[in-house]
């Protein structure tokens, strides 16, 4: 199977792409609160319902929305299609959301894929040829697509092309075919894994940042409103103190402070209701949850702060290294409690606070 998703703008008498409804929708149960990675539940109904449409609905990434905008903009002007797009970054930050917004601003169709779902040479074949003119193409997880799939994408990015070969052996030969001109946004939480010749076909190579706390502050009370929940600002701001930079883990702790103040309270989330729902749920004020908390006690029990390498961390967590690399350690650095060295990791003075030991200067100006 190769597409996951896919959809025709729906139209307002004007031709504009029509506002998402405003309707309620029910809670689901998540174990994995802190994990960025989509919980299959969430590619459904609810995720869509509170998706962002338009750049105009879209909170934070200002930078990225103006760069953006202005390819938009001048694509529209010049009749042409929108050059292709590479989005890298942490996993939840939005980039499936950024291409549906894409497609939504230049009023055309979109089909979204993940490279384990383009196994077979023929599942992207048979993508590229039903693509209209203009369309957009959203292949997430880009860096795994596998090295025939990469080589069909080659002309077809470059081109408009796909050259099919038929035959075997000596008598193989090479027929092109046309495709419409569209546009592929290619997904990553690793940039680095992509080989070159595909990375350099992208027009356009933007990074998703983390969030701020006032970003999702404002997510968190723009899809409260949107799930009828009663919040303040300061009950919204806790969340998102919580959230790990990231707005799905926010939309996904707001549904569950929501169950706990529903059960324990008025149903009303304000700062306290938000703080005691999060410690029950093992979130702690900084958003980290037991596998960072480990990370960083076992650099600094164990290995005196560092440096310790990543397969030290992967072996007492046990977690993959990959799942450290990029979920755990991109957020830890972020917030500086954890540094990468050529050496190995290393805990930061601000670590040892937060988990409550001594930093290493205060400790030897005790001697
Ligand atoms: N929901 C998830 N991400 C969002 C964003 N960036 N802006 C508004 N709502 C969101």
């Amino acid at each position: 199977m190769a597409i996951i998703s896919s959809k025709k703008q729906p139209q307002d008498p004007n031709g504009q792409p029509k506002k998402q409804s405003q309707e309620s929708v029910k809670a689901s149960v998540d174990e994995e609160l802190l994990q960025p990675e989509a919980a299959i539940d969430e590619q459904g109904k609810q995720e869509e319902s509170i998706r962002p449409q338009r750049f105009a609905d879209y909170i934070g990434q200002k930078d990225l929305k103006d760069v953006l905008d202005i390819a938009i903009k001048a694509a529209k002007s010049r009749g042409e299609v929108l050059d292709h797009l590479l989005l890298y970054g942490p996993p939840g930050l939005g980039k499936t959301t950024m291409a549906m917004i894409l497609a939504s601003e230049m009023g055309v169709n979109y089909k979204i894929t993940s490279a384990p779902a383009l196994e077979r040479p023929r599942d992207i074949v048979g993508l590229l040829v039903n693509l209209k003119p203009g369309d957009i193409l959203f292949v997430d997880e880009i860096h795994r697509l596998s090295r025939m799939t990469e080589e069909i994408l080659y002309p077809a990015m470059e081109d408009y092309r796909l050259d099919i070969t038929i035959g075997k052996g000596s008598s193989a030969r090479i027929r092109s075919l046309p495709l419409a001109k569209f546009t592929l946004v290619g997904a990553t939480t690793r940039v680095g894994a992509l080989t070159s010749p595909l990375r350099d076909r992208f027009g356009l190579v933007q990074k998703l940042r983390f969030y701020e706390v006032d970003e999702l502050s404002k997510i968190v009370l723009r899809t409260a409103q949107l799930l009828q929940t009663p919040i303040t600002e300061d009950g919204a701001t806790e969340i998102a103190r919580r959230s790990r930079g990231t707005p799905r883990i926010a939309n996904r702790l707001l549904k569950r402070v929501r169950d706990y103040a529903e059960v324990k309270t008025s149903g009303e989330i304000n700062e306290s209701v938000a703080a005691e729902a999060l410690q029950l749920f093992q979130v702690d004020p900084c958003g980290l949850d037991w596998t960072d908390r480990k990370m960083l006690s076992v650099i600094i029990e164990q290995f005196n702060g560092g440096p310790v390498g990543l397969e030290t961390i992967a072996a007492a967590t046990g977690e993959d290294t990959q799942t450290i690399e990029e979920v755990y350690e991109p957020y830890l650095m972020q917030i500086g409690y954890l540094s990468r060295t050529p050496r190995g990791r290393t805990a930061t003075t601000a670590a040892y606070k937060h988990l409550g030991f001594k930093p290493p200067n205060e400790q030897l100006s005790l001697l």
